[in-house]
């Protein structure tokens, strides 16, 4: 959409007051604005952990590509998890419009100073598992997602684009693995039951983040700090719902689609509730997570484990890469000198 006079005026004027305008416009922040140092802070934070969280959220899936039961499984999934390695690096690439080095996020990630969505801190113990991983945590994501599509900077509402087309494939993928499982034999269907449990609160609770109201179950202490990262959030037009209300959203979309796939979803307090027009559950109980949000439990030590083994391992392509792009320069620079290449 071009610019309005107003806007390109305000983007000329005095930096303390462009950004505000650009906020109060709706307009986006892009790299080449002045912003505040913490909102530049909490932009690259959230897109660090979330490129962190694409990549870490290969592994659970991943492991299960040469297990897949057909070609055609196999062939879904396998462009499901490289899917997620093109939005790390789609994320990736956002931060570095804020002056970060991949090289250095990627460092952060390897020694445990930046974290990812812990929710990924769980094994995929069946095949069932990654039906209820796209089913549920891709789920979650869209709903995260679909809001971040306009969020306040620039390069992450446009790389939020891209990425909320693909997972809203990756939901159906993994809707599709369990509503087989659902129609095969008692066994397939026990197992992708199983599976749903597994995952049904990682999900929610921790795709969301901590309860940022008391009415989210939060205790007063616990909601007073995730309300005030939240505000500072919203006012910044970096998030656009609380936790709490995302979460709601999602577990409204995924009562009737368990119903529909005829799993029952592990929490017996689900009903819906008439007067507020929502399904109820029960409250997130954060501190429950400590063992699988802490750098310590036996999952996230491996997860992290393979990703720098990952990493190194693929040295020698970024090493030919630099290579190549050295002797691309050089055989430009003859070019530009007039000598043979
Ligand atoms: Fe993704
Ligand atoms: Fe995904």
């Amino acid at each position: 959409m071009p610019e309005t006079r107003e806007v390109r005026k305000t983007r000329e004027g005095c930096p303390e007051e462009r950004f505000e305008a650009l906020l109060a416009a709706g307009e986006q922040i892009e790299p080449g604005d002045r912003m505040p140092d913490g909102y530049r802070r909490m932009v690259l934070r959230q897109i660090a952990q979330h490129a962190h969280s694409e990549i870490i959220g290969m592994q659970p899936e991943g492991a299960w590509l040469t297990r897949a039961p057909s070609l055609h499984r196999k062939a879904s999934l396998l462009a499901k998890v490289q899917d997620e390695a093109g939005h790390g690096l789609y994320l990736y690439a956002a931060a570095e419009t804020l002056g970060v080095d991949r090289a250095e996020l990627l460092d952060a990630l390897h020694r445990g100073h930046q974290r990812y969505a812990a929710t990924f801190n769980h094994p995929a113990l069946t095949w069932a598992d990654t039906g209820a991983i796209a089913w549920l945590t891709d789920g979650a994501a869209v709903v995260n997602q679909v809001p971040l599509c306009q969020t306040s900077y620039g390069p992450y509402a446009r790389a939020m684009r891209r990425v909320c087309q693909e997972e809203a494939f990756h939901v159906r993928q993994g809707y599709d693995v369990l509503w087989s499982l659902c129609r095969g034999t008692p066994e397939q269907k026990r197992m992708a039951q199983d599976a749903v449990d597994r995952w049904w609160l990682p999900a929610v609770a921790l795709m969301f983040g901590p309860p940022d109201t008391v009415a989210g179950g939060a205790d007063a202490r616990t909601a007073a700090m995730g309300t005030s990262v939240t505000r500072r959030s919203m006012a910044w037009g970096i998030k656009r719902h609380t936790n709490d209300e995302l979460r709601q959203r999602f577990v409204d979309n995924c009562v009737p689609q368990a119903e529909r796939l005829g799993v029952t979803l592990p929490d017996p307090a689900i009903r819906w509730n008439e007067e507020r027009g929502h399904y109820d559950f029960t409250p997130v109980d954060w501190q429950q997570f400590r063992d699988v949000l802490g750098d310590g439990s036996a999952c996230a030590r491996q997860r992290l484990a393979h990703r720098v083994a990952a990493h190194a391992a693929g040295a020698w392509v970024r090493e030919a890469v630099d290579a190549y792009a050295a002797r691309q320069a050089e055989h430009g620079e003859r070019a530009e000198h007039g000598e043979a290449a």
